[in-house]
């Protein structure tokens, strides 16, 4: 098949080279780049914030935070400060190494201090995502066994806190403290910085990351500080960073993507961040590139189309600061290159990782050729394949499991309290079976094919249909329901409810406006179903689990229920 393809970028880039660095590349040669590879002692918010200090950086930028209301700017000392005294705070609390502390906040300086203070304190972070509601927060802090939470006035009445009792503290941003909890200003006033790291084995974990699947309730993905090696090499090859940049990464620090790239990675380059807070608009957006002038970009496919719509506001700015543009998350459709080619000069170079991977692992690379419609390569030191259902692999132009050898720096270590969830990622060793679907052509580019298992991706995120379908069965006129991923030209795909009413119920307008209602308020606004259809019953296998390949004939109009 004939495709198109944009020609390697010229001029400088970091990663000039890609088949001579691939040659017997060892990410063990990235353990140079880390002070603990002479001392010895490793923790990874001493290598993306303390390290600087140490080494006189510290005047540099590291933070540009705007939204509505606030404007703070924050260099590498100043959140090293901060990150002190947070873990302070932690010590005053008998906080100790290999414990839980969940961040339920709004994106805000404080959610990168609380981050900052619990991960150099020995602690692991669980970030929940701003838009979860009762029953995902219950999920997440019960099977964490979260001892600390942080959050927000405004987020606080969504936590079921009378059924977590091991949650034993709560600490609430904003100047007023809430009875039964601390606040986190008072608490950061009082609190004696302390400026010991708590050093750590180079496989401890330092964040739990819940991500969907098919079935049962999320899973905590488990990541070590090892993976900083991963981090630094991708943020250097992919994101092409270096100390003149100011980067912006568009994903909230709920998902992985938010904390890898959102600022782990660049901050180990001494490269400063910007952070949006807020909700989405265009014109906020457009002006944050401008007025920061933004050098490297990281956004999502959804977020692009969704600026498009309001190009019209693309002449009040000038984005000349723009360098390098990528995109991760969702399928980088060809409209959304051609608009940034067009628009803004640049191409949109693809990334492929998921919250398991840890890092970026097949990408588009500013050296290679671009072949449009691809993922682009595996990165140094990795390798892809696509798999049969046996585990066998298939070789190029078949559509199978897109797999990858086990051993890559940043790889999950465990699924949190589900060891057997975990194996199942590895039955076929040594190979790590992703969950999606894809292919390779006879130059060893990939092109992704959509997930295998039923996991929809809406706007970028990640929507477990199990948990959608719980929710809905929940409500009084549902008998049974089913959920799937429906394409659509701005989303990607948006969440389609296949519900079994109750005798007598009819789906009206207004019931479905409850029935989403029902979900955002219970579950998360972004799994919340924006298309409904009656049915008579939902699709099943012979073990009677939820037929999903019927139902995505159902979704895609192959085929109609009965
Ligand atoms: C799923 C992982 C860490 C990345 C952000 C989402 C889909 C990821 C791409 C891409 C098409 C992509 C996959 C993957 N995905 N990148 N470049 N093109 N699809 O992380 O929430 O763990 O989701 O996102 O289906 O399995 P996540």
């Amino acid at each position: 098949m004939q495709r198109r393809v944009i020609p390697p970028r010229e001029g400088e880039k970091n990663l000039v080279d890609y088949e001579e660095v691939r040659k017997n590349f060892s990410f063990r040669e990235g353990e140079k780049f880390f002070t603990w590879s002479r001392t010895g002692k490793a923790n990874i918010i001493y290598e993306a914030l303390e390290k600087h200090v140490a080494e006189g950086r510290g005047d540099s930028s590291a933070l540009y935070y705007s939204d509505g209301q606030r404007r703070e700017n924050y260099t590498f000392a100043q959140l090293a400060e901060l990150a002190r005294k947070f873990t302070g705070v932690l010590h005053s609390l008998d906080f100790r190494k290999g414990e839980r502390l969940a961040i339920f906040l709004p994106r805000s300086p404080e959610w990168y201090v609380t981050f900052a203070g619990t991960v150099r304190a020995g602690g692991i972070v669980v970030p929940l995502f701003e838009a979860f509601m009762e029953e995902a927060l219950y999920d997440r802090l019960a099977d964490s066994g979260a001892r600390i939470l942080v959050t927000a006035p405004e987020l606080l009445p969504r936590v079921p806190l009378e059924r977590l009792p091991q949650l034993e503290h709560v600490i609430v941003t904003g100047e007023e403290g809430l009875p039964g909890t601390l606040s986190w200003q008072e608490e950061m006033a009082k609190a004696a910085p302390v400026a010991e790291v708590t050093w750590v084995d180079l496989e401890d974990p330092y964040l739990i990351l819940y991500a969907s699947g098919a079935e049962g309730v999320p899973r905590g993905i488990v990541h070590v500080h090892y993976g900083m090696v991963g981090h630094y090499l991708t943020a250097y090859w992919v994101h092409d960073l270096r100390p003149s940049d100011v980067y912006w990464c568009t994903a909230d620090p709920g998902w992985i993507t938010g904390i890898v790239y959102g600022f782990l990675a660049p901050w180990m380059h001494g490269v400063p961040v910007v952070i949006r807070g807020g909700r989405f608009r265009a014109e906020d957006w457009y002006r944050t590139l401008a007025e920061y002038r933004v050098s490297v970009w990281y956004s999502a496919p959804t977020a692009f189309r969704m600026m498009r719509q309001e190009e019209h506001l693309l002449a009040q700015y000038d984005l000349s600061s723009l360098r390098h543009i990528l995109s991760v998350g969702e399928p980088l459709t060809q409209d959304v290159l051609d608009w940034c080619l067009e628009k803004l000069g640049l191409p949109v170079y693809d990334t492929w990782w998921m919250t398991e991977t840890g890092m970026n692992i097949i990408c588009q690379l500013p050296a290679l050729p671009l072949k449009v419609g691809s993922i682009g390569k595996p990165l140094p030191g990795i390798e892809c394949t696509v798999l049969d259902d046996e585990g066998r692999e298939v070789g190029p132009n078949r559509i199978g499991h897109l797999a990858i050898k086990k051993g890559w720096p940043a790889m999950f270590r465990a699924v949190w309290n589900n060891e057997e969830k975990y194996r199942e990622y590895f039955r076929f060793d040594p190979w790590f079976v992703s969950g999606d679907a894809a292919y390779y052509d006879e130059d060893g580019y990939f092109y992704f094919q959509g997930r295998v298992d039923g996991v929809i991706n809406t706007s970028g995120e990640r929507v477990g249909p199990a948990e959608v379908e719980k929710k809905l069965v929940e409500h009084p006129a549902v008998k049974d329901a089913a959920v799937a991923g429906k394409p659509d030209p701005l989303r990607g795909e948006i969440v389609k409810a296949y519900v079994v009413l109750e005798t007598g119920r009819e789906l009206t307008a207004e019931l479905m406006e409850e029935l989403r209602n029902f979900v955002k308020t219970g579950l998360a606004a972004h799994a919340a179903p924006r298309e409904f259809e009656a049915v008579g019953a939902v699709p099943r296998t012979a073990d009677g689990s939820i037929d999903r390949k019927k139902l995505r004939e159902w979704v895609l109009g192959l085929s109609k229920p009965d």
